[in-house]
């Protein structure tokens, strides 16, 4: 039978095996695969294990420097990257969804690989692929992994991919690799993290991307989240975020007319991701929020509720 506890052992045994006394290099997302992957491989090689976490700067409000702690708490030996100046000014300009992925994807490339070189005779490069990542890999969906191969069609690989590749997740789902995190005795709140996207909140920011509006999209998407977490929704919703429109209307504050941003929120209920229904989530609730954000986020004098489901509608709007 399957056990979460034979499962690490086994796997544990089987990267020594397989690595033996070479360097690997993962990269974290702050997400449960990456950080499951991280944390069994720790206890198979400890400090031959160098993992890199970087700010795209379109993160979650104050997700790198939590995050990063986190990582450093559970014993990873983890160098935290802010490469959020290169992003902003690899996507400066660009509109267009595909383009900001890829934009996005290569900048990301361009800082692991220069980060990669800094780790003197690595030999392996570790990924938390799943189970579902490996029977959809022709996704287009698939975080860094799917833009390292439309990069790869491309032709110049970059030379971290010229690492030979280990995955120790790649057998299993994703409520087994809960299990497994658990049994690891990761926290629970970064297992039953809602999934987000490799692009972050560039594709929720609908048009082009400047700090002014990352900014003001962590603070509207901090407080639907923070919310979700104090009514007691956040576990009964699969993923939740908002999108910031590039839509002004007009508003009114106290005897002034204003002309500002509106804010979609929207809230999943999936199993994979593949199809997904909005959460019927109380008026109370949205009615406190919505009031919340157009009060404490300056620019913003709108917030609307996505009620679409996927299909047709997917769940990003980019
Ligand atoms: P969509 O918008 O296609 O999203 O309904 C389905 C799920 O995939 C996530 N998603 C991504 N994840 N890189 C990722 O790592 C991406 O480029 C990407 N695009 C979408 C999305 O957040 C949702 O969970």
């Amino acid at each position: 039978d399957w056990t979460p506890a034979s499962f690490v052992e086994e796997t544990v045994e089987a990267i020594q095996e397989k690595v033996g006394n070479d360097k690997v290099v993962l990269g974290l997302s702050g997400g449960v695969d990456s950080s499951v992957a991280a944390v069994l491989l720790n206890k198979a090689i400890g400090k031959n294990l160098y993992c890199i976490f970087v700010n795209n700067g379109l993160l979650r409000k104050n997700e790198f420097e939590n995050v990063l702690q986190q990582y450093e708490g559970m014993g990873l030996n983890v160098k935290g990257v802010d490469a959020s100046g290169r992003f902003l000014a690899a996507l400066k300009g660009i509109e267009d969804p595909e383009q900001k992925r890829k934009a996005i994807g290569n900048a990301f490339i361009e800082v692991f690989d220069d980060e990669a070189h800094k780790i003197k005779d690595v030999k392996w490069l570790a990924q938390g692929t799943i189970y579902p990542d490996v029977i959809e890999s022709v996704s287009a969906t698939g975080g860094p992994s799917a833009t390292i191969k439309s990069h790869h069609n491309v032709g110049g690989l970059p030379d971290f991919m010229k690492l030979k590749v280990v995955e120790p997740l790649r057998a299993i789902f994703k409520d087994e690799v809960r299990r497994v995190g658990a049994t690891l005795g990761i926290n629970p709140e970064l297992l039953g993290r809602h999934p987000f996207p490799g692009p972050g909140l560039g594709i929720r920011i609908l048009g082009d991307i400047t700090a002014e509006k990352v900014r003001i999209l962590q603070e509207v998407d901090a407080i639907f989240i923070d919310g979700l977490k104090a009514w007691g929704l956040y576990d009964q919703v699969w993923q939740a975020g908002a999108m910031l429109l590039p839509v002004n209307s007009v508003g009114v504050m106290g005897d002034e007319r204003t002309y500002e941003k509106c804010v979609a929120l929207r809230a999943v209920e999936s199993t994979d991701g593949m199809t997904a229904d909005w959460v019927n989530l109380p008026y109370a609730f949205l009615q406190k929020v919505s009031n919340d954000i157009i009060n404490k986020v300056k620019g913003v004098n709108r917030v609307v509720y996505d009620i679409s489901s996927k299909p047709p509608a997917t769940i990003e709007w980019e």
